[in-house]
């Protein structure tokens, strides 16, 4: 849980890159991240995180009961950004957010949000509503461009901060795949057969008597996992993109006078020739 890196770590990238986040949630999946090319400042505009995964899936709780999965992110903003106030964001934006509730990795740090955990059916696609730096009253920032670091999460840990594995990791299966077959040994324990749809290849895992087994055939347990990736954002001077119009229409002007001027060379070279 987000509440887990809070309470654990000051830093919530470390200095590799790596979002602590990816301590405990060992298995790395896939995550997307769309935010504006530019923004210009003390403006509200969307970052959204985008968590794929099968919601046909289930996983199995702390408890031992069957749910569907649960999603979470966290999103490093720049220096100044910081989540937007509610009476700045636009309805359509409050429709896509949804029930949501930010908060901010630490109390110092609203450049940094969390949330989650939250039900993947609904939230796979997290809309986060974020206020860009207004230059006036912040002389500390600079209109630059600047990384914005994201990380998505769906389904459970496998480590809990005192170090105890949650109930998944127990029992490591040797490779990836679907539980194809599995046979109850007459002294307990079992024989699981994994096989990887892709190349068909098979491998069996021994469980000792004991445990109790949580997957059934035609399971896919192995679905749950972190992902990180980054994106780009210019803050943008309103005067810079002024002045680009500004210099697109002198040149286009310009053209438009070299044209002219050529018509009226190609005149006065007529009335010589017909000299
Ligand atoms: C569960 C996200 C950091 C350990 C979860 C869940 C989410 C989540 C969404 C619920 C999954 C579900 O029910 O399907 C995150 C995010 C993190 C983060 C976004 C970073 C900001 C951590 C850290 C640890 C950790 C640092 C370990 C110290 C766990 C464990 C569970 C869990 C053990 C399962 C808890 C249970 O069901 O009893 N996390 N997590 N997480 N997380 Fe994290």
């Amino acid at each position: 849980y987000p509440i887990f890196a809070q309470s654990g770590y000051d830093n919530l990238r470390e200095a590799t890159g790596r979002i602590v986040c990816a301590n405990c949630h060992l298995a790395n999946k896939p995550m997307d991240v769309e935010v504006p090319q530019s923004v210009l400042p003390d403006t509200v505009f969307e970052a959204v995180v985008r968590i794929p995964y099968d919601t046909q899936l289930i996983q199995v709780l702390a408890n031992g009961k069957k749910w569907g999965l649960n999603v979470g992110a966290v999103l490093i903003l720049p220096e100044g950004f910081e989540l937007a106030p509610p009476d700045r964001i636009s309805p359509e934006m409050k429709e896509k957010i949804g029930n949501l509730s930010f908060q901010s990795y630490h109390p110092t740090k609203k450049n940094i949000l969390v949330v989650g955990p939250v039900p993947g059916q609904k939230y796979r696609e997290i809309v986060f509503p974020i206020l860009s730096p207004d230059l006036a009253t912040r002389k500390d920032v600079h209109f630059l461009k600047y990384p914005i670091y994201v990380g998505g999460n769906r389904e459970r840990g496998q480590i809990y901060p005192d170090g105890s594995k949650s109930n998944n990791t127990v029992y490591n299966a040797t490779s990836a795949g679907i539980v194809s077959k599995i046979v109850r040994k007459e002294k307990g324990g079992y024989e699981i057969t994994i096989t990887d749809p892709s190349d068909v290849h098979q491998v069996v895992d021994i469980i000792p008597p004991r445990p109790e087994l949580l997957v059934s055939e035609g399971d896919n347990p192995n679905v749950g996992g972190f992902g990180q990736g980054d994106a780009e954002i210019v803050l943008q001077d309103p005067l810079r993109v002024q002045g680009l119009l500004f210099f697109l229409a002198s040149i286009i002007l310009a053209q438009i006078f070299l044209v002219l001027k050529k018509k009226q060379f190609e005149k006065v070279q007529l009335y010589e020739m017909n000299f």
